[in-house]
């Protein structure tokens, strides 16, 4: 297959991290006879050293003309003064909304090899974690106005969330779909004692509930689920949430995989264009220095290759070698442990790339 790949490698360790997973894409077109054509956009704060803003309409374009999009991580310190309408975020969130990526997949898998590095206790995590986060990411607070005012002397912000019905019901219907392929669980996570969002969202998820018997649904509010979380991971197997809290509870999930640094996440719309990327952010204090877990980012890529090529065997054949490196005992610093071997993000990235040429 021929495939046009829009690459954003952003700020931070984003074109570290994407390099490497560049690296592992190289290795599986050689091997299954596949050309991807990677074309590199500006997004995030480098664009806006070099244009003024966080990414070129063009930029965008390229974006909605690939076959898919894969993302590094924007950001950083540098640019945390730049007016809201041109920080770096801007692009990402603009990328979302322009493509329509409203459904955000985030799997959450402990490898057995990273147990003893989360942070958890190994008989939190020892039943096993493998859930996915269904995320809302074109809604809510993130796309609501936002105003800085000045009322009676004194600064007033506000930022409105706000959901239609039909915002609600799509990601539903995504969630539903996802537990029917996986265990057949879904957890819709809402705060529907305080806010009217969640009763609408929590109405919604009722009444979809009825067009899919076959899986076991509740609700559960956001407090209690970030306590959950930590307390019995096991019991999830599908959350689905809206933009905010999804934000938030995807972090602390993360947790349960060993490391940030591990997590991937597919971004869909209601067509084929779908864009992957690491739910990490551009951690400045890494960048440059070869440090990164590039491991998310390959993970990423993995993600795109099944959901957007459909190609299946080579995606198993990334996840594979991800997990031949670990069982090596190679670690990047955010899964160090003793006994392991250290190794900086490229080696790491080669390390994937040369166990895929194992594969049989
Ligand atoms: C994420 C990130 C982004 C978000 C930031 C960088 C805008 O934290 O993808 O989770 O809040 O969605
Ligand atoms: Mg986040």
């Amino acid at each position: 297959m021929n495939k046009t790949i829009a690459i954003l490698p952003g700020d931070g360790i984003g074109p570290e991290i994407i390099a490497e997973a560049v690296k592992v894409l190289d290795v599986i077109a050689a091997k299954y006879g596949h050309t991807f054509d990677y074309q590199t956009v500006d997004i995030g704060g480098c664009a806006i050293d070099r244009y003024g803003v966080p990414i070129l309409e063009e930029g965008m374009a390229t974006c909605k003309a690939a076959d898919s999009v894969l993302l590094g991580a924007v950001g950083g310190p540098k640019w945390d003064s730049c007016p809201p309408d041109i920080r770096p975020e801007r692009a990402l969130l603009a990328v979302r909304k322009e493509l329509g990526l409203f459904a955000n997949l985030r799997p959450t898998r402990l490898f057995p090899q990273l147990a003893a590095a989360s942070p958890l206790r190994e008989e939190t995590i020892g039943q096993g974690v493998d859930l996915m986060i269904v995320r809302e990411l074109t809604g809510g607070v993130y796309f609501g106005t936002h105003t800085t005012e000045t009322v009676d002397g004194e600064p007033k912000a506000t930022d409105i969330m706000a959901y239609a019905e039909h915002e609600i019901e799509r990601i539903g219907r995504v969630a539903f779909e996802t537990a029917r392929k996986r265990r057949g669980n879904l957890i819709s996570v809402d705060k529907a004692n305080v806010l009217d969002t969640s009763r609408l969202w929590r109405a919604t998820m009722h009444r979809l509930s009825a067009e899919y018997p076959d899986v076991q649904y509740s609700d559960m509010l956001v407090d209690a689920t970030a306590m959950q979380l930590i307390r019995n991971p096991s019991q999830f197997d599908v959350i689905v949430t809206e933009n905010l809290f999804g934000d938030i509870l995807s972090d602390e999930a993360s947790m349960l995989t060993g490391s940030i640094g591990m997590m991937p996440s597919a971004s869909l719309s209601s067509g084929t264009l779908g864009m992957y990327e690491p739910i990490h952010g551009s951690a400045p204090d890494l960048a440059g220095q070869d440090k990164a877990n590039p491991l998310g980012t390959i993970l990423s890529a993995a993600m795109m290759l099944r959901y957007a090529f459909s190609m299946a065997a080579e995606a198993d054949a990334i996840e594979c070698a991800v997990h031949m490196v670990l069982d090596a005992g190679y670690r990047t610093g955010d899964i160090m442990q003793e006994g392991c071997t250290p190794v900086g993000c490229a080696q790491m990235g080669t390390l994937v790339a040369d166990a895929i040429t194992q594969i049989g």
